[in-house]
């Protein structure tokens, strides 16, 4: 009986990978063994790869991506070597803000399937040993959720309480700043009972009252409905902002420059961490993750400390933030991720990233999306992510090295806030073409049109119109093009994440920079239980030389770039060399 079990087992594993490896080459794996590691979690070790839902695959044709969309790429998703798959919100919304607008938190949105779609998508990650989170959208939900459309109702509604209202009769709330809205006011008027409704994004994300502990009661049992489907973490949409003092004091004029000072880890934030932790988290093997992370280092620890018992990790955007259309500078970069590895050096974890669903593409930003150096660029920074300390995230297409779409008129974009702001500059005789040129370098869209698949119509993303335009550049950027060539981003990417996989310093090991002022290349070395990585990066597109005080004369070069790599003390443009010393 065993030995016909075995026999099963066998042709099963067998049939299996010759299924997809005749498609995708891949690299034996072997995953280290981390088992003697003092603070040793999964979630440390994960690699985490975003899912964009809306634009990663077409199944039916409606040019929207959907989630068998995916289950048709999971073997590619296994493929890239990644452990954990964050997507975006699938649930029921009518998109206003591409899901981030929920109207039924226990649905899956229209366009992207059904519930049974669901379950099959998680069967299958789980078959590969990919872990999957989920956004978690609980600062706001959409107005036509359930909850909101009682709550404007009436004033004595049991829901009314869910949301933040101000009765009219009092006058105007003090001023709160809106992020998405058209003028910019989060306080918006509704006649129905004569109040008004807070929403820091846009009037359709009205935000919900974590004052009220059935708020709060309400979310657990939906996080629990999704843990107890077997999802593996949540990712915690814009929560810093969850807590208000409900009493709305004045702000001082101009606080808006600054209002993640005013907003961010308020009133009884941490209590409803803890609670959320206590209730759910605390229950399942479920990873946490925080968008935002407060405005000082004592707000980042007190989200990760381990011993407070709130989030497991956290991310701030001082990194991503300091990409400016003019370029940046490579020491402010290092300062970042040095004090934030620093603040995390013994107790804490943090996220490492430099792209998602709310940044343009990474190699347009932080490489050089030129044909002569995207390639190289986009290496280098897959280098980076997978050779520092802390959780690495790296966003769809931004694997091939997918470049900013650098759309040029209104009529390309389809981002609400984008749209809302074009109008606002209408309406008050504002600079369009300046408002233009900079969302050529910055929007969002630029990283949410189609995942490039093929040279096919619609880069093989949909055989229908699809719902925002293909990146021009798909005929020669793409997955298959790229599968094909063994030197391709695509394929160097497989390379880096195998190496991080089998290498606990990685993850775990101590992170020193060298030659801090070096403003071309940043090198640092990772060091654990004797072993130690020497990690150089060339940021630029000259060659540069560096000075770490090490001789590699000595050293194995573990992966380069470059086919022929430089030895001695200068890197050739962009140039990622990872050594064992
Ligand atoms: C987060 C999301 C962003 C969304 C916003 C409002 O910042 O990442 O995409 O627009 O929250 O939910």
């Amino acid at each position: 009986m065993i030995k016909k079990n075995y026999l099963l087992l066998l042709l099963i594993v067998t049939l299996g990978c010759a299924q997809w490896s005749c498609k995708y080459k891949t690299t034996a794996e072997h995953a280290a063994n981390t088992d003697s590691i003092p603070g040793k979690k999964w979630w440390k070790e994960a690699i985490v790869y975003q899912i964009y839902p809306r634009s990663f695959k077409d199944s039916d044709g409606d040019g929207i991506g959907d989630l068998k969309g995916i289950i048709s790429k999971l073997d590619y998703i296994k493929s890239l070597g990644i452990n954990t798959v964050w997507i975006n919100p699938i649930y029921s919304s009518p998109n206003d803000d591409n899901g981030y607008d929920v109207s039924d938190y226990r649905n899956i949105m229209k366009d992207f399937g059904t519930m049974a779609d669901f379950d099959s998508l998680l069967k299958g990650m789980h078959e590969r040993g990919i872990k999957l989170v989920m956004d978690l959208v609980v600062n706001h939900s959409s107005d036509e959720h359930e909850w909101f459309k009682q709550s404007r109702s009436s004033r004595t509604n049991p829901y009314r309480n869910y949301y933040h209202w101000w009765n009219a009769e009092k006058g105007k709330p003090s001023y709160r700043f809106s992020l998405f809205d058209i003028n910019h006011d989060a306080w918006m008027y509704d006649s129905t009972t004569n109040a008004y409704y807070l929403h820091y994004f846009s009037r359709k994300q009205p935000d919900l009252n974590w004052e009220n502990p059935k708020v709060r009661s309400e979310v657990y049992d939906i996080m629990k409905f999704w843990a107890d489907k077997g999802i593996d973490g949540f990712r915690l949409d814009a929560f810093q902002f969850a807590a208000k003092d409900t009493t709305f004091p004045a702000f001082p004029k101009g606080f808006e420059k600054h209002f993640s000072l005013y907003y961010a880890m308020q009133g009884n934030l941490h209590k409803y961490l803890q609670e959320m932790n206590k209730e759910v988290l605390s229950k399942y093997n479920v990873m946490s993750v925080a968008e935002g992370a407060g405005n000082s280092f004592e707000d980042a620890h007190d989200l990760v400390d381990s011993n407070r018992h709130e989030l497991n990790m956290a991310y701030a955007f001082d990194g991503v933030d300091i990409a400016k259309p003019g370029g940046y500078s490579l020491l402010k970069l290092k300062e970042v991720f040095a004090r934030w590895d620093s603040a995390f050096a013994s107790n804490g974890w943090l996220s490492i990233f430099l792209a998602n669903h709310d940044q343009a593409r990474l190699v347009s930003r932080f490489g050089n999306d030129s044909p002569e150096f995207r390639a190289p660029s986009a290496k280098m920074l897959a280098t980076f992510i997978m050779t520092m300390r802390g959780t690495p995230y790296y966003y769809n297409g931004d694997e091939l090295g997918m470049t900013n779409a650098g759309f040029t008129k209104i009529e390309d974009y389809r981002d609400m806030p984008t749209l809302n702001e074009y109008r606002h500059l209408e309406s008050t005789g504002g600079d369009i073409p300046k408002f233009l040129k900079e969302k050529q370098f910055t929007d969002r869209d630029n990283a949410r049109t189609p995942f490039q698949w093929d040279s096919t119509a619609n880069a093989g993303f949909t055989t229908g119109i699809p719902w925002i335009e293909v990146n021009k550049n798909y005929k020669t950027i793409n997955e298959a093009a790229e599968e094909n060539n063994p030197n391709s981003v695509l394929n160097y990417f497989r390379k880096i994440v195998k190496l991080r996989k089998e290498n606990p310093l990685l993850v775990y090991g101590k992170y020193t920079l060298l030659d801090k002022d070096n403003d071309d290349v940043y090198a640092y070395t990772r060091e654990l239980d004797g072993k130690k990585f020497l990690i150089l990066l060339n940021f630029k597109s000259k060659p540069a030389a560096f000075n770490t005080g090490i001789d590699i004369s000595k050293a194995k070069l573990l992966l380069d770039n470059y086919s022929k790599p430089s030895d001695g003390n200068t890197l050739q443009p962009y140039e990622a060399a990872v050594w064992e010393l």
